[in-house]
């Protein structure tokens, strides 16, 4: 499938915020861990979220999916080697937990998702272990049991990873005694994440500096609870109101979600309203954009899946910019296609931030340098990963002739028919086999 671009039109209107991608998968797995039905609201309709679906069919939940709500039950535990599941998104290890808590063992597949560094899932197997999983490594699975269940422990993650909180608090919540995670991930989704458990009967607390601390119960019940919208579509329509030079309402963005970008937009020299029912972005009289410096990191920072739509804001900017990538090892594989449309960006192994960053040293290309502004032309391009496809996207849509991108079903993974929204606001693009 791919996207036919004609650049060169502002785009103007309103869009209404999908659920969040990266909350949406999480909550569905968590629903494993109550033998009672949970009902998710402004659930989006995303291809990660239908490989997700499958996931959990396969452990034996029923699933029903009218509009933006979906029903996940599972009654019981009917299958818990997930392994033969394919390798298409990241999510299979955090079943790990609740498997492990209701029947006491599990299988799933090492993972897939995008391919943006070596994505090592080192951080969950430790955690795991130390509340007394006993995981074996096999090349194409991982194999956990703990057959007297699993027990609360102190666990200081090496890095906040996100998906190892995930793991760690998934598999806390049944467990016996008090977990501490230190150290952990706090994002918007994670924060969602507990919201919900909370509903479910768990007990949560969040601490100074970054702790979590985790009353095992016994069981969990039902709940029915409201995904918050994605903040990272929140990002990618406020860089095309502000890259076509128009103007975006994007219903139920959250300024408590996206404080870093706001002030980076600001200063790039995008703006932003914030009203009661979300933010409006524009570009004011299509002023000059200015360079500034990025370096990524874990929340409350500035996003790592906002680097690449901010990236081509940065080849319109006078002068040069730098974005030093500090969540992932190789997340600049777009910069060669955006150069291919006449960007000029030099991807460097050199920390490009204030400090070296946990990269430092070796040999992973980890900093861009953009200098602009720069007048975009039409490429044939495919897409790498889900926020390098949104990259090429922005960029088509500001360039000078017609854009094909190939492979969108990766844009299709995080984006709500994208390409439907975007053609209301004014967009030329069409979708073709
Ligand atoms: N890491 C390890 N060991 C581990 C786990 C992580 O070394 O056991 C490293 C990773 O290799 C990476 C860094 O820690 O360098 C961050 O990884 P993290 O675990 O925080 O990320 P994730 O859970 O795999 C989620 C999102 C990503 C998002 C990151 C950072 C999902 C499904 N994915 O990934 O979203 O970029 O957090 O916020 O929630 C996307 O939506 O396009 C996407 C890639």
């Amino acid at each position: 499938m791919k996207l036919v671009i004609e650049g060169g039109e502002k785009l103007e209107g309103a869009v209404t915020l999908a659920g969040a991608k990266n909350a949406a998968t999480k909550m569905m797995v968590a629903s494993i861990l109550t033998g009672d039905p949970c009902i998710l609201e402004n659930f989006p309709d995303i291809g990660d979220a239908k490989i997700t679906q499958e996931l959990c069919r396969s452990i034996g939940s029923d699933i029903d999916q009218r509009g933006n709500v979906l029903r996940i039950h599972t009654p019981e535990i009917k299958n818990s080697k997930v392994a033969s599941f394919s390798r298409r998104n990241r999510i299979p290890i955090l079943a790990l937990g609740p498997l492990l808590a209701r029947v006491g063992e599990a299988e799933v597949p090492v993972l897939g998702g995008d391919k943006i560094g070596p994505r090592p899932v080192d951080i969950h197997v430790d955690a795991l272990t130390a509340m007394g999983a006993k995981i074996e490594i096999l090349p194409d699975r991982y194999v956990a049991s703990a057959k007297g269940g699993l027990k609360g422990a102190k666990i200081k993650l090496r890095y906040p990873s996100v998906g190892a909180t995930e793991n760690t608090l998934l598999a806390a919540v049944l467990a016996k005694g008090r977990t501490v995670i230190e150290n952990a991930a706090t994002e918007p989704e994670i924060i969602d994440l507990i919201k919900m458990l909370q509903k479910m009967g768990a007990i949560i607390e969040l601490g100074a500096d970054r702790a979590i601390y985790i009353e095992g119960v016994k069981k969990l019940h039902g709940v029915t609870h409201s995904i918050l919208p994605d903040r990272n579509e929140a990002v990618s329509f406020a860089c095309l109101a502000v890259a076509t030079g128009g103007r975006i309402f994007v219903r139920d963005a959250r300024q408590d979600d996206l404080i870093t970008f706001l002030n980076t937009l600001r200063r790039i020299g995008g703006e932003y309203e914030v009203v009661r029912e979300g933010i409006v972005f524009y570009r004011p009289d299509k002023g000059a954009l200015n360079p500034v410096d990025i370096e990524t990191d874990t929340h409350p920072g500035f996003m790592t899946d906002w680097q690449q739509p901010t990236a081509v804001l940065l080849t319109q900017a006078n002068g040069l910019s730098r974005i030093h990538e500090t969540v992932y090892e190789d997340r600049f594989a777009y910069a060669q296609d955006l150069n291919l449309m006449g960007a000029d960006i030099k991807v460097e192994t050199k920390c490009a931030g204030s400090a070296p960053c946990r990269f430092s040293g070796k040999d992973f290309h980890h900093s861009a340098l953009i200098t602009g502004p720069k007048r975009l032309r039409a490429a044939t391009l495919t897409v790498r990963d889900l926020r390098s496809g949104m990259a090429h996207l922005i960029a088509g849509l500001i360039a000078e002739g017609k854009t094909v991108i190939e492979g969108v079903e990766e844009l299709d993974r995080g984006y709500e028919k994208i390409d439907e929204r975007l053609k209301k606001m004014g967009a030329k693009i069409v979708r073709k086999k």
